[in-house]
């Protein structure tokens, strides 16, 4: 029987990355980096995972991991969502199929671009897709949202939503998301630090702060907040300079409640000094990546700065496509 493959997109938050948690508005973006999945189904009731690029495999039969490929730690890290996944698509459709799952990713992993919702997403879409169910993306949405709780705690939301459905989005923990239609083009080069982190740790760690400061968090917030309203009228405008602006207003605001850190502030350095427009980090920094937005002229010189500076950089385009079915 032939395999089916589905991918979903990474994402960069462009604005409110950890406000959202607190109820702010964020606006996140997909980009043109994703992962793959595909679904073979197998003679037996095992549940085989691979990776040949993270170089993970793991054989799991009622329950039991048995590590292949890899540290056992970095296999239950990487693998433990894509098990959930897959074990609640079967559940829900009533199903005790033993599966091969391969997962490629051209996403950076712990760096901050939504490579769990992406590799989630995708699962669950080929899984899906190889029980000959038609899935609404609402219900895609839906798992990998709670594969995400298991993972990060107490998370907004907002990864799945953009990796199911792609684009630009305006996103709110109680009111959900709205796309934005995002006429120009928006120039970003993103710099991973390569120093992995944990989304958890990180979220936790603005919950301390906001328990010990309430009554400076308070103005923080709306502070990000006014940050997001201004960025949606910069999109109406096509104005990048008052996006970059907005960003390195958004990035102040992040340093303060202490989610930076000396690698990601060396390459935002770096890229201001190459004249970006604006730069930050993005998504649950403490390592991870940074992104910085340039004029089309001004782009390779923030890519060569960010790589001089001992950064991984790469240049990501928007995507409008979220979760896809791959043509076989
Ligand atoms: O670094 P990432 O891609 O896991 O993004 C985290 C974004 C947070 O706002 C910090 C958490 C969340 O769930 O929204």
């Amino acid at each position: 029987m032939m395999g089916v493959t589905a991918s979903a997109p990474a994402k960069v938050i462009l604005f409110g990355e950890h406000f959202v948690v607190y109820g702010e508005p964020a606006i996140v973006l997909a980009i043109d980096k994703r992962a793959y999945a595909k679904a073979e189904k197998r003679e037996d009731k095992k549940l085989c995972l691979r990776s040949a690029n993270l170089k993970l495999a793991v054989g799991i039969e009622n329950g039991n991991f048995k590590i292949e490929e890899g540290d056992v730690k970095e296999v239950k890290m990487k693998f433990e969502p894509v098990k959930a996944a897959v074990e609640k698509v079967l559940e829900l459709y009533g199903e005790n199929v033993g599966l091969d799952v391969e997962i490629k990713s051209t996403v950076p992993v712990a760096a901050g671009l939504g490579f769990t919702a992406a590799v989630v997403a995708a699962v669950t879409a080929a899984t899906g897709a190889l029980l000959n169910v038609r899935m609404p993306k609402e219900e895609v949405f839906r798992i990998t949202y709670e594969v995400e709780k298991t993972v990060h705690g107490t998370p907004s939301g907002i990864h799945p939503a953009i990796s199911i459905f792609g684009g630009t989005l305006l996103f709110q923990m109680d009111t959900g998301f709205k796309p934005l239609e995002v006429k120009t083009d928006i120039p970003l080069v993103i710099g991973d630090t390569g120093v992995e982190r944990s989304t958890r740790v990180q979220v936790e760690k603005v919950r301390e702060v906001t328990e010990r400061y309430p009554h400076i968090m308070e103005p923080l917030k709306r502070a990000a907040r006014e940050i997001v309203l201004k960025a949606v009228e910069a999109f109406k405008e096509n104005s990048l300079e008052t996006l970059g602006e907005l960003m390195n207003i958004n990035h102040g605001l992040l340093y303060s409640i202490g989610v930076s850190d000396e690698s990601l502030e060396w390459l935002i350095n770096t890229a201001q000094k190459a004249g970006a427009l604006g730069a930050k980090l993005t998504g649950a920094g403490g390592g991870g990546c940074m992104i910085a937005l340039a004029k089309t002229e001004r782009l390779e010189n923030v890519f060569n700065s960010i790589q001089r500076a001992g950064g991984r950089p790469f240049i990501a385009r928007k995507t409008d496509e979220g979760v896809r079915i791959e043509p076989t």
